[in-house]
């Protein structure tokens, strides 16, 4: 398939982008005037209209001067859930706290009850459901979590749920993560649900080799760091590797945890100081701030612009989830990022591309238009620039969806 006539591709580049840090977040390699080659769903070549070559028998999509560019990389979620907190939501507003409604029995444990009580073909049609939303948005690949389980057979459920995604949907990249840690069921006490987690969890996913990672929820009221740094341990030791969330609540040291146990990445990051920062960037580790959960909690965004001064990178994602972040539209996301964290649109199309898939070692597949990377991408309107998706906060729809080369609406149409 031969997309011409395209008025600029986003992200083009002739091969695996490096990781976006500094200044460099505030650009974006751009092809103008050009033509795009899909061959088997993948990109086989671009170049400029220009010298346009002639292929024989091709189909030809005319984009009259749109732009072009890859979809969203949304490299955490908790995609799989059961029902709403909406009852939660409207007490919050009366001004309690998110610590104070999980200590009464909201939160994270209200959301457990929930999905155990679900079968995993409810569970599975409802992510269904909200995967087609999303992608219709824009995005074309996820991190999905667990741990809104917290039973073993919860868990397993949640994890083969996302194994059912992952097979019936082979355009859009999908990364498993495993985060029984996430909260202490009301049943159980810490030691034995952390010996639960390391010692049942951990071992029969891995068996079925249901988690590329394990996460865990390092913060005031859930884990420590040294019950943190045990259960990514016990993941790294049945392959998983790790990442984790941290610092949402205040500085609780998860920071120091993901870098010790070389994550690949720490989220949330809200609260961040010097030593933080400077730990995160002599280290590996991909910072990922969360914006959305920032505006719908209303606590701080992450510093993202000190990060920028001290030359590194960071990723921006959904963390899409019933409690802290109802909406996993990366469009509002990007007009949250700009107006709230001051980020010009070319650090958020930096951030939720390339340094999102660095963030799910999907680097060399999505994230960029590059030879040899899948035909993952969407188009606007003609007429519209880039600063079109956040600037229509709340009703921006890229113009068309691709995943894996084919229109979205063909790829969810197919299964029921
Ligand atoms: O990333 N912070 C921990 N976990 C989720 C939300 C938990 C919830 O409230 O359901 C998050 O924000
Ligand atoms: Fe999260």
């Amino acid at each position: 398939m031969l997309f011409t006539h395209i008025g600029t591709i986003v992200q083009a580049h002739p091969g695996t982008p490096e990781k976006v840090k500094g200044q460099k977040l505030l650009e974006i390699p751009q092809l103008k005037n050009a033509w795009l080659r899909v061959i088997d769903g993948k990109i086989e070549s671009m170049g400029s209209m220009d010298n346009l070559p002639a292929w024989e028998g091709e189909e030809v999509v005319d984009l009259q001067g749109a732009l072009l560019m890859p979809t969203w990389v949304d490299c955490h979620t908790h995609l799989v859930f059961a029902g709403s907190r909406e009852e939660e939501f409207q007490w919050r507003l009366q001004g309690k706290g998110y610590e104070q409604i999980a200590a009464e029995g909201g939160g994270i444990l209200n959301s457990a009850k929930k999905l155990q009580a679900a079968s995993e073909d409810e569970l599975y049609e409802l992510a269904v459901k909200r995967m087609a939303m999303l992608v219709g948005f824009g995005t074309g690949a996820f991190e999905m979590k667990s741990g809104y389980g917290l039973t073993t057979e919860a868990e397993l459920k949640i994890l083969r749920v996302i194994r059912r995604l992952k097979n019936n949907f082979p355009e859009i990249p999908i990364k498993a993560t495993f985060m029984g840690a996430h909260a202490v069921p009301k049943e159980t006490n810490k030691a034995d649900y952390m010996r639960l987690v390391c010692e049942e969890m951990i071992p029969q996913i891995a068996a079925e080799g249901l988690a590329d990672y394990c996460d865990v929820f390092c913060d005031r009221g859930f884990f420590t760091p040294s019950e943190a740094m045990q259960v990514l341990m016990a993941g790294k030791a049945h392959g998983m590797q790790p990442r984790i969330h941290a610092n949402e609540l205040g500085h609780t040291g998860g920071v120091d945890v993901a870098i010790d146990t070389k994550a690949l990445s720490a989220d949330h990051l809200e609260h961040l100081n010097d030593d933080e920062i400077e730990n995160l960037r002599l280290s590996n580790v991909m910072p990922v701030f969360l914006p959305g959960t920032s505006f719908f909690l209303g606590i701080p965004y992450g510093p993202a612009w000190q990060l920028i001064e001290r030359d590194m990178a960071f990723a921006l994602a959904s963390d899409f989830n019933p409690g802290s972040c109802p909406s996993g539209n990366m469009n509002l996301l990007a007009s949250i990022a700009c107006t709230q964290m001051k980020l010009p649109v070319e650090v958020v199309v930096n951030a939720t591309t390339v340094n999102a898939a660095y963030a799910l070692g999907l680097e060399n597949e999505v994230g960029a238009i590059a030879p040899g990377f899948r035909a993952n991408f969407k188009t606007l309107e003609p007429g519209q620039t880039l600063a079109a998706i956040p600037y229509n906060f709340g009703t921006f729809k890229p113009a068309k969806v691709f995943v894996g080369g084919k229109l979205q609406q063909e790829v969810f149409e197919k299964v029921k």
